[in-house]
């Protein structure tokens, strides 16, 4: 089974001999679909394209899919569904596997060791884990990898105050807090000499600071799996940056005897085109940097998976670092495949700059999590008092975290946007628990049903019907859109537009009092429209209840 629009391209490419682009109506007055594509074939054919469009039309078998196409503007063909048709595709598959699966790297959530996640690396995780979530379940191969930050200079000053500063009873209470603690101590009261001394003997192997830098990492590496189990996320692989150190010599030998890389001022450096400063991949004094690291990341990829794409999930600030990395790996290596920096932009307090704590130190995820459910553990209670506590804590874990997730995938990731708790917690708007609700809701149609619904014939007479039937028919094409320009808020969009078209469709057509057959098929709808927010909601990494 195909999505609509792949339905009709493929119709309407075989009358044009040319690929149609189909797009969904902008106004569904004039119809649910529209084909492009057929001015820029008149041009290169010389031929008026409204005549064009007038002629492929009768050539377009579509009887049993729509009523007669029409033409529309400068050369379009515009396409109305029949309800037959919608109402047979509703009891199909909701959302057919890719045709050609790809292989899809995503390098997302990457953390750095002994700092606490903060809420800028929420961003990448909640973005990166929805977009494998979408991928996977169109039947895409995806390879999760989280590129942890666990080397760097930072490991000098911490293992100076590993040694001689360390408060075992808050390393075992708090361990990245104390970790933080232990750098910035040493950086601003510390031997700089000591700590650099440190470093070399750590990267020359030495045994006592290996076994340190371990332990940091493994005592990281568990707070963030903290972390990532109370959001539901996983990992395929967590290769950390430390992974690849053995392979940065041979990285740097191989670009500079390809003369990719060229000595400048003692550093070894790329130029990369349309970008001014280089891409220094070796420092003077011997050491690699973030973007050597990058480069054999790269080629690691490249030679263990085939990826057919590999999708980098960080901040804004990271664009030309990664536009030079691609530019690099472009002239480096062969059969580079498309390689996308998915940026976000930042989270920023109602006052508009940088969220921070009321202390002013940047806002840990951790507190952030404990914070929502909290608000949502009381706003339950004020709504459900008579619930036991324990099943309040769960709906709460599942509105707070949800609404968490659903504020940031609702945005358009590549802006900056304004973290609120009055309007993530809303129970109107686009937001998470005006969404689980609206699931409830429905499934409250089926417990006064008596049963679960079941999808039988579907008949579609009433307008409020038809439109919800055929927003539920773009699930399909809105998980395509997503994935195409790696923008999860066109899917809360679209819940959020079923929601509506589901109340409408409620208001204006009573289900359980209604003689069959009309009973049986609106309680159909209604289980389409359940399990499409259901399932919309899962990809977004978001649970449903039952009752709130
Ligand atoms: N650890 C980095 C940071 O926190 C993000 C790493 C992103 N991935 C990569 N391959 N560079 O900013």
């Amino acid at each position: 089974m195909s999505s609509v629009p792949e339905i009709l391209s493929t119709v309407v490419e075989r009358a044009l001999g040319a690929p149609a682009l189909i797009r969904p109506c902008a106004d569904t007055k004039f119809g649910d679909y529209q084909a492009n594509g057929i001015m820029a074939v008149a041009k290169q054919r010389k031929e008026n394209p409204r005549a064009l469009a007038e002629k492929i039309i009768p050539q377009l078998d579509l009887a049993d899919i729509c009523e007669p196409p029409t033409v529309a503007g400068a050369g379009f063909i515009n396409f109305k569904l029949k309800p037959a048709f919608v109402a047979s595709q509703l009891t199909g598959e909701p959302v057919p596997q890719v045709a050609n699966p790809k292989t899809i790297v995503i390098d997302f959530s990457s953390p750095n060791v002994a700092k606490p996640m903060h809420v800028g690396h929420i961003r990448s995780t909640i973005l990166g884990d929805c977009l494998a979530r979408i991928g996977r379940f169109l039947g895409h191969r995806v390879i999760t990898d989280n590129h942890i930050g666990d080397w760097g200079t930072q490991f000098g000053m911490l293992i100076v105050g590993w040694k001689k500063h360390r408060n075992d009873a808050a390393l075992v209470a708090d361990p990245i807090t104390e970790l933080e603690r232990l750098y910035k101590f040493v950086n601003e009261h510390g031997d700089r000499d000591e700590a650099k001394t440190e470093l070399v003997k750590l990267q020359q192997g030495d045994a006592e600071n290996l076994a340190i830098w371990q332990k940091i990492i493994e005592l990281s590496q568990h707070e963030f799996a903290k972390t990532y189990q109370r959001l539901g996320v996983t990992f395929d692989h967590t290769l950390g940056e430390s992974f690849y150190n053995p392979q940065l010599p041979g990285v740097v030998a191989d670009l500079r005897q390809r003369g990719i890389a060229t000595e400048s001022e003692g550093a070894i450096c790329i130029f990369v085109p349309g970008s001014e400063a280089p891409l220094i991949i070796q420092k003077a004094d011997g050491a690699f940097l973030y973007g050597t690291t990058d480069l054999a990341t790269l080629k690691y990829r490249l030679d263990h998976w085939q990826p057919d794409e590999i999708i980098y999930v960080t901040d804004a600030r990271q664009k030309q670092h990664f536009q030079q990395v691609f530019a690099a790996g472009k002239q480096w290596l062969s059969s580079v495949p498309d390689l996308r920096h998915v940026y976000f932009g930042s989270i920023l307090g109602e006052d508009g700059k940088p969220l921070k704590t009321r202390e002013g130190t940047p806002v840990k995820l951790a507190q952030l999590l404990d914070e929502a459910e909290e608000r949502a553990f009381k706003f339950v209670t004020e709504t459900k008092p008579d619930l036991p506590e324990a099943t309040r804590r769960e709906i709460a874990r599942a509105v707070g975290i949800g609404a968490v997730k659903y504020a940031d995938l609702s945005q358009n990731r590549t802006t900056d946007y304004i973290f609120s708790w009055a309007k993530m917690l809303a129970m109107t708007g686009n937001t998470a628990p005006y969404m689980q609700y609206a699931y409830v809701r429905v499934q409250s149609i089926f417990r006064k049903a008596g049963n679960p619904a079941v999808l039988g014939h579907i008949e579609l007479t009433h307008p409020a019907e038809l439109d919800l039937a055929k927003h539920i028919l773009r699930f399909a094409e809105t998980l395509d859109a997503v994935l195409a320009d790696d923008k999860p808020n066109w899917l809360t969009s679209y819940l959020y537009e079923l929601a509506g078209k589901f109340s409408a469709f409620y208001d204006s057509c009573p289900v359980l009092q209604t003689p069959e057959p009309t009973r049986s098929s609106r309680l159909a709808l209604c289980r389409r429209t359940a399990d499409v927010m259901k399932q919309g909601l899962n990809l977004l990494g978001i649970e449903v209840i039952e009752q709130m």
